[in-house]
Order: structure tokens, then C-alpha cells, then sequence
């Protein structure tokens, strides 16, 4: 620890494409998100479809390239037709995984023109509970079908002309779940999840389809990768087609301290190694040809959460504090680390429900991890490229325990890219509650941008009406050393090409 720290950047050394989609967002029919979170009718704030005017601008400045809907536990029990046509004729439902009434007020279409809106691609997710393939295979007509076919004609009927062309598609979400209607054994899921896919990608090649995966270190991963990773089905048209196209995992993190609450989104790193082995081996195991598309992995839940703490309905709605924003920023650092591995990242969730947006009726209120999500976002786009750091490590416990032993954690937490503007992007994340590290930072040359969010302490938060964890901006001269301070996240910026 009592050595300069050192952060190599560099910029020209790229590791690999960033793909835009680890910016995803999901919205679920649960809790506030949907119905009071981005719907809300009759509210002042709201446009003439119901959509909550604030929250669409506070998305857009997200850049959010695509959304999952509509949900999460919630599909298990979802039809899609019930969610469709004139509002007063839709069915009132009870609602099995939140244990709420379902109104269908906001189903299938008025998504589809939320997305449109925000300038987003929907990511649909199918019903593996009580949901049929025959259900499945209509919902994919109703979006897409260009010809004179019974739901495509639906669709025209309920005022959609063109298909909507929704690419992203999930077969089932934590269908091994025990809290699920209809809990799956990994063996009847894979066999599922072949038959489904080889039917939907008949009716459609170019659908994404996404298998049902765990957290990525589970016999379940390891199974069903196995099970579903075949070479293209000699049914399909070419064998450009695979069944499977990606492999969806989830993690939340959260430790009541705040040192294993930071480092505990390594564990994601280390997850989409292990899954990322998982798929080489599916694909050596079965002979599939190196010339048809290698899966990528979907982590289509991620964040921090702790359901007991948060306050709110069902658990969902934290109150995020500094050391949250420290774990989301080194989440974030995670997927351009793995940007080789990862074909899209959704946190969950958008809004209210875990989220770094909440609404009240009156506004809106950007939570402490909306500000790394930000500046990730923004800036933490084009190529990954090679950064070393050098500091002390935190030494302590971890959450989970195995971490420890599993990986390094070192103080500053770091990332970098260089986007398609030649700036370079460095992300430093400073989890220590007391010191500043002075740091040699190697790579940099001429005027670097600073972009600096921090605050008081690890429970610095701004649900109690004001803003106590915000963004600063500086410049530095790319001289001498630069003091990254306690419990921060500073984003550089330089032109580098
Ligand atoms: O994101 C909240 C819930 O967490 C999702 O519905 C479910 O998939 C997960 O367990």
C-alpha cells in the first residue's frame, strides 16, 4: 500500500468491441414501473399515450438501445392477448408473481410506442410458466408478420400497420426458480427450450433467441448450455441459423458493509468467465462448426439489491446510497472488462422498482448509482482497451465469501475505451473510505476531461430530497500525479487518436 499507485492506459491496444446493448434497460409489470413508473394517465406529466413526459426525458439521456419487457417473474403467468385491443374489453387478472391485479392497461402495443418514443429496441420475453408455444409463436406473428396471417392482421386491426420487427426474444426467465408457478427441472427446460426455439426460428431465422440461463456458475448453466448449444437444426434454412443465440444470466449484490458491497460485483466478473467456458465447451462437446455464430451472454438482470432493506413495495424500492453508486460504477467497470463476452446487460430495473429512477405523481428524483450509469453510458462506448492497475488491495471479507479467493480487488477499480470519436475513457473507482490515492496515471497526453461523482460518506443518498451524491466536472493537465478521492468515480476523458 505504500507504493504510487499506477493506472497504464492503452488506447491503441484494443481488447475488443464494446457492444452498445450492455446499456440495456428492463421494465417489468411489477410494483411502480410500469403502472405510476413510466404509465400514468391522467397525471399532469404525462403525454396523450399516459407515458410520464420526465421519465422518457431522463431515459433519453441514458441512451438506452433496448429494453426487456415484461418482466422478469412476471411473464410466468402473462398473455400477451390479454394486453392487446381496445382497453375497456382487456381482462382484469389476478397476478401470480407479485400478487397483484393485472389490468392489461398497458400490454404489447402500448410498449412497443413507449420504445418508440425513447428511441429503444424492445426485448420480449416469453411465458414458460402457463404459456403455450402456440402463444408464443402468435405473439411473434402479432409483432413481426408481414403477410395476410390471423395475428398479423391483429396487429393492422389495432392500429399497427408495419411489424414492429422486435429482434430480442427469451425463452422463459429463472424458470429453475422455486418461487416460479411452474418450476422446471434443467432436463424438461432444455428439451423446451430446443423444441421452442427450432419453431420460432422457422417462423422467423432472424429472431435473437435467448436461452433461460442462472447466474452462470450453476449445473443449470453448465446443462442447459449442453443441452441447447447444437449445431444449426437441420429443419432451419441455413446453417447460419443457430437455435440459440445468446445465454441470459442474473446476479444483484448487496452487503449491508460497505467494502463487500463494492467489490461483490466481481463476482460477476468471475460469472461470465466461468459461462463463457460453459460455451466453448457446449460447442466443443458438440461439434458445432466454428462458422456458425458463437452465443454471447445476456446479463439481463443485474444491479444492487437488498429486498429487505428497501423500503417500498415487494422490496423493490431502494434507497441507493454512495457505497451503492461505488458497486454500480465497479458493475459497469465489469462489463467493459468482459465487453468480448457480453451481447447485452439490463439493469434491473428502469424505473422505481431497483432502480437509479424514481418517480413520486409531482417528478422525478435520479438516485446515487444514476450518475455512473450515466457516465458509462455516455462516455464508456466503442472498443475496450487494455488498462493495468497497480494499488493495494482490500483484503477483508467479500459478499459472496468465495470471492475472496477468487479474485482481486484492489482499490481502484478501473476500465477504459476509446470510442469512435478517438477519445480515450478511463473509469476509476475509489472504494476506500479514507484514503485518496495518488496516482501515476500512464497513457494520458494533453488536456483529460474529469468527470467526478462522490460524497460525504457511504451513505450519502438522494431520497431524502436533496442531492447529496452528484456529478462534478474539472480539467487536469495530464501532469504529475492525479489524486483520485475516497469513495469516488472519476471518468477521464482525452484525445488519444
Ligand atoms: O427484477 C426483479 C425480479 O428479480 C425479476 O422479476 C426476477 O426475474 C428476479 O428474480
Amino acid at each position: 500500500d505504500h507504493e504510487t499507485p499506477v493506472i497504464a492506459v492503452h488506447p491503441s491496444r484494443r481488447v475488443s468491441k464494446i457492444n452498445p446493448n450492455i446499456y440495456a434497460g428492463f421494465t417489468e409489470h411489477m410494483g411502480r414501473c410500469i403502472y405510476g413508473g413510466i404509465y400514468d394517465p391522467g397525471n399532469p406529466l404525462s403525454d396523450e399515450n399516459g407515458f410520464r413526459k420526465d421519465v422518457l426525458g431522463a431515459l433519453k439521456e441514458l441512451d438506452i438501445p433496448v429494453v426487456r419487457y415484461p418482466g422478469g417473474n412476471f411473464c410466468a403467468t402473462y398473455h400477451w392477448l390479454d394486453g392487446v385491443g381496445p382497453k375497456d374489453q382487456r381482462p382484469s387478472r389476478p397476478e401470480l408473481a407479485w400478487l397483484g391485479t393485472e389490468t392489461n392497461e398497458f400490454g404489447t402495443d402500448e410498449f412497443m410506442k413507449w420504445c418508440e418514443e425513447l428511441g429503444t429496441e424492445p426485448y420480449l420475453c416469453f411465458n414458460f410458466g402457463t404459456g403455450t408455444l402456440d402463444e408464443a409463436l402468435a405473439w411473434v406473428e402479432y409483432c413481426n408478420g408481414t403477410g395476410n396471417t390471423y395475428y398479423a392482421n391483429m396487429r393492422r386491426k389495432n392500429g399497427r400497420e408495419e411489424p414492429y420487427n422486435v429482434k430480442y426474444w427469451a425463452l422463459g426467465n429463472e424458470v429453475w426458480g422455486p418461487w416460479q408457478v411452474e418450476q422446471m427441472t434443467k432436463e424438461a427446460y432444455a428439451h423446451r427450450a430446443v423444441q421452442w426455439a427450432k419453431a420460432l426460428k422457422l417462423l422467423d431465422p432472424s429472431l435473437i433467441l435467448i436461452l433461460c440461463g442462472q447466474d452462470g456458475t450453476a449445473t443449470w448453466d453448465y446443462y442447459t448450455l449442453n443441452q441447447c448449444l447444437l449445431p444449426a437444426h437441420s429443419a432451419l434454412s441455413t446453417s447460419a441459423v443457430p437455435l440459440i443465440d445468446m445465454h441470459s444470466i442474473h446476479l444483484y449484490t448487496s452487503s449491508n458493509e460497505h467494502l463487500p458491497n463494492a467489490t461483490a460485483p466481481l463476482a460477476a466478473e468471475r460469472a461470465i468467465e466461468i459461462t463463457s467456458s460453459l460455451i466453448d465447451l457446449a460447442r466443443i462437446e458438440n461439434k458445432v462448426p466454428p462458422s456458425q455464430p458463437r452465443p454471447t451472454i445476456c446479463f439481463d438482470e443485474w444491479n444492487v439489491w437488498d429486498p429487505i432493506r428497501a423500503e417500498g413495495s415487494l422490496g423493490a424500492e431502494e434507497s441507493y446510497t454512495l457505497s451503492d453508486a461505488l458497486a454500480v460504477a465497479v458493475w459497469l467497470n465489469v462489463f467493459v472488462r468482459k465487453s468480448r463476452d457480453l451481447g447485452m446487460a439490463c439493469i434491473a430495473q428502469s424505473v422505481n422498482v431497483i432502480s437509479p429512477l424514481m418517480t413520486t405523481p409531482e417528478g422525478i428524483v435520479k438516485q446515487t448509482t444514476w450518475w455512473p450509469l450515466y457516465l458509462f453510458s455516455r462516455f464508456m462506448r466503442g472498443w475496450t482497451v487494455s488498462a493495468h492497475v497497480s494499488c493495494g488491495t482490500y483484503e477483508g471479507e467479500t459478499a459472496p465469501v468465495w470471492l475472496r479467493s477468487a479474485v482481486q480487488t484492489p482499490w481502484l477499480d478501473v476500465s477504459a475505451s476509446v470510442g469512435e470519436d478517438g477519445f480515450a475513457n478511463l473509469a476509476v473507482v475509489n472504494i476506500h473510505e479514507e484514503k485518496s490515492f495518488e496516482t501515476k496515471v500512464e497513457g494520458v497526453s494533453g488536456q483529460v476531461e474529469v468527470f467526478t461523482v462522490t460524497g460525504e460518506g457511504v451513505a450519502a443518498t438522494n431520497m431524502k430530497g436533496k442531492e447529496e451524491v452528484a456529478i462534478a466536472e474539472s480539467k487536469w493537465d495530464g501532469q504529475g500525479l492525479y489524486a483520485f478521492p475516497k469513495l469516488s468515480i472519476t471518468l477521464m476523458r482525452w484525445k488519444a487518436e
